[in-house]
């Protein structure tokens, strides 16, 4: 059973539900948890994903305590009908957690997808780190990306034997995302011979005071670069809408626009000149779209893309988000060497590894954690 419930889970986990399906020994149960509602079908749709179960939890700016106590309550029925034989939960968000301990609840073994990032700063992001480590304590299986989240684990002494590097499932998805043709209206208010960054900025940490200093400096370097467009699908949530359009409405090169269906997301930043974000998904698909990317925070659980040359971690000051953008649109050195790094992310057959690893956890060949 796969439970998941927001806009990046469904992207990272739909490769692992076709793999799940296309195994001959097993069969995806899907249950949706419904933190997100809008953002989460567009994925669906994409994906074309019939979940089994949805608890429909979203509410307009939701409370942490909310997403967590609707999760727990409304999984035990689904966990009672369907009694899986393991459940995956993917990422950091509060479903993860609350779905991950739903689970212990009803002694079902648990597979934690994408384990192991750490910042080690509990209000960084927040509350995705304490998300993904109380989901690395409930975990029987341990799903990490790369060997930094694998050496994460055993800091922390979760059981070598547990742990498997698979590489990201973000990059599976983009076999099915990604079109060389690709076309978006929103293309045609860009004037020809002008370059677009393409932004997003969503994190609870982020709102407020940060979000306004980024998109001042964001705003700022528009205005003063005449061939500089900037391309922002504004995440539904009230609090980022408002200063989105507070901040940017009367700025004729800063485009805002719905969410974007993942296929346009992949669309666009394949035709950005470089992106801007605080997301933990877009820094892992990048690489692979050799596009650099400045991103919108103090630290980040991703640092191996750093490392490969293809993020640089900026912040949020406006001084130092206007410099960054300045530079990167200036030094064509830089440029260069941030848009041709290699993905340090997997080779894209992360979601096959998973589903083996799960069947023979299943069948027995892996030993069962003393339950
Ligand atoms: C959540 C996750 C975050 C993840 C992000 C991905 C938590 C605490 N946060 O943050 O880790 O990076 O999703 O986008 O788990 N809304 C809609 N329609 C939608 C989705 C959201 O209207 O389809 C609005 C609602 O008013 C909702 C608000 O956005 O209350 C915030 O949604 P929520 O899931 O609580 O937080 P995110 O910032 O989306
Ligand atoms: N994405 C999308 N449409 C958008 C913005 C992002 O499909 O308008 C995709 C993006 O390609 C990535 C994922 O959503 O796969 C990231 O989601 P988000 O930034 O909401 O969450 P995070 O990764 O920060 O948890």
């Amino acid at each position: 059973m796969t439970i998941f419930g927001t806009r990046p889970e469904a992207i990272k986990m739909a490769p692992v539900i076709k793999a799940i399906d296309a195994n001959p020994d097993t069969t995806p149960i899907v249950v949706l948890t419904g933190q997100h509602k809008e953002m989460l079908q567009q994925v669906l749709d994409i994906f074309d994903i019939h979940p089994d179960a949805d608890l429909k939890v979203m509410a307009r700016q939701q409370t942490l305590s909310q997403i967590t106590s609707k999760v727990i309550l409304g999984l035990d029925p689904v966990l009672d009908e369907h009694r899986p034989d393991l459940v995956l939960v993917h990422g950091d968000t509060t479903t993860t957690m609350a779905a991950g301990l739903s689970a212990f609840y009803h002694q079902i073994p648990v597979g934690h997808v994408e384990a192991g990032l750490r910042t080690w700063d509990k209000f960084s992001p927040y509350p995705e780190e304490m998300n993904r480590m109380l989901t690395d304590d409930i975990a029987d299986l341990y799903f990490a990306p790369t060997q930094l989240s694998k050496d994460n684990l055993l800091q922390e002494h979760h059981p070598e034997s547990r742990i498997f590097i698979t590489g990201n499932t973000a990059i599976d998805a983009l076999k099915y995302t990604v079109h060389a043709d690709y076309h978006h209206p929103v293309l045609e208010a860009i004037p020809q011979g002008h370059k677009f960054i393409l932004l997003t900025m969503h994190r609870r940490e982020n709102q407020g005071q940060a979000m306004r200093n980024t998109f001042m400096a964001i705003r700022n370097v528009v205005l003063a670069t005449p061939d500089l467009d900037v391309i922002y699908p504004v995440h539904l949530s009230p609090r980022v809408q408002q200063v989105a359009h507070e901040i940017f409405d009367d700025v004729e090169g800063v485009h805002l626009i719905e969410p974007l269906d993942v296929t346009d997301f992949h669309g666009l930043a394949s035709q950005s000149y470089f992106i801007m974000t605080d997301s933990g998904g877009v820094q892992e698909e990048a690489p692979s779209l050799n596009k650099p990317v400045l991103v919108l925070r103090d630290s980040t659980e991703r640092p191996e893309g750093v490392t490969a040359g293809t993020l640089k971690v900026i912040g949020t000051e406006t001084e130092a988000v206007r410099n960054a953008m300045t530079e990167l649109l200036n030094d064509q050195r830089e440029y260069r060497a941030m848009s041709t790094a290699v993905n340090p992310y997997g080779d894209g057959h992360a979601a096959e590894r998973i589903v083996a690893i799960c069947r023979d956890y299943i069948s027995g060949k892996l030993r069962h954690p003393g339950m």
